[in-house]
């Protein structure tokens, strides 16, 4: 499905990014795996590589601008362009109502979560566009077209995340690169096996219609979907995938 494909993942080293990179590496694609946490990011690429795939490994914190230029360099260095990219790593940052939010929380959550992805459009879209297009998936969250309290800040960056998706696609529609945002439920990874206990983690699940958390595979098979040529009419939406959270 992505044979040839040379596919980059922000948040490669864990949870979701870590099914997704392993979903696009089954598939064909070449992955560039980037993360602060080069341990998580080394493990992944020792799985891939176990199953045959190919992949590399790049340091890279996205809310520095310079470390998600260099990642795309890497990848257009190494396999000549580029044509799938995932903007997937964030953080959760402080619970708390937005009247007693701390600033050093918000500034860090914008920094990762929104400004973040708007580094990655920066880069990777002049990149696309030397080979002729390709497929941008921004991992926003239900928390992209609704509110949860005392997760303002998050819940900000993650609407914002959906707006700059509507945004790129419009400005590149006709130049090739498809830009779409995926809005998962809450799903079981370390984000929220790190912050929650058990009690709070059955009350999450029992928000979501289905009664269950998600798995980060079923993230990911939306995400090969929409990086796919498959997807090849789908550009500047937001797909929830969330047990039925967004329809209540
Ligand atoms: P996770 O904590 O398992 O993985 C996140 C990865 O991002 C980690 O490997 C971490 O080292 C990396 N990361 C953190 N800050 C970074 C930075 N500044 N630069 C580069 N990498 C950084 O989390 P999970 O759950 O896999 O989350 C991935 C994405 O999915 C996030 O954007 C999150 O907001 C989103 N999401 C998660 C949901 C959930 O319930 N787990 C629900 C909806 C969206």
């Amino acid at each position: 499905m992505l044979t040839n494909k040379i596919a980059l993942v922000t948040g490669a080293g864990s949870g979701i990014g870590e099914a997704v990179s392993l979903l696009l590496a089954r598939n064909g694609a070449r992955v560039l795996l980037t993360d602060v946490d080069i341990e998580g990011a080394n493990s992944v690429l020792a799985r891939i590589e176990k199953e045959g795939g190919m992949a590399r490994v790049v340091k890279c914190d996205v809310s520095h601008a310079k470390d998600v230029e260099h990642a795309v360099a890497v990848a257009v260095d190494t396999w000549g362009q580029l044509d799938i990219a995932v903007n997937n790593a964030g953080i959760s940052g402080e619970q708390q109502p937005l009247g007693s939010y701390s600033l050093e929380s918000w500034d860090k959550v914008i920094a990762v979560n929104l400004s973040g992805v708007f580094y990655g459009l920066r880069y990777q879209i002049p990149a696309m566009l030397k080979s002729g297009g390709g497929s941008i998936v921004n991992m926003a969250s239900i928390l992209g077209a609704a509110g949860f309290a005392s997760s303002g800040a998050y819940v900000a960056a993650k609407h914002g995340v959906v707006g700059l998706t509507k945004n790129a696609a419009l400005e590149y529609a006709t130049q090739g690169i498809r830009v779409n945002a995926v809005g998962p439920g809450f799903i079981k990874t370390p984000l929220l096996d790190d912050n929650l206990g058990s009690d709070e983690l059955e009350q999450i699940a029992s928000l979501h219609p289905m009664q269950r958390l998600g798995a980060a595979e079923e993230v990911a098979e939306l995400v090969l979907w929409l990086a796919s040529d498959r997807a090849s009419f789908a550009t500047g939406a937001y797909y929830p995938v969330d047990g039925g959270y967004l329809a209540q």
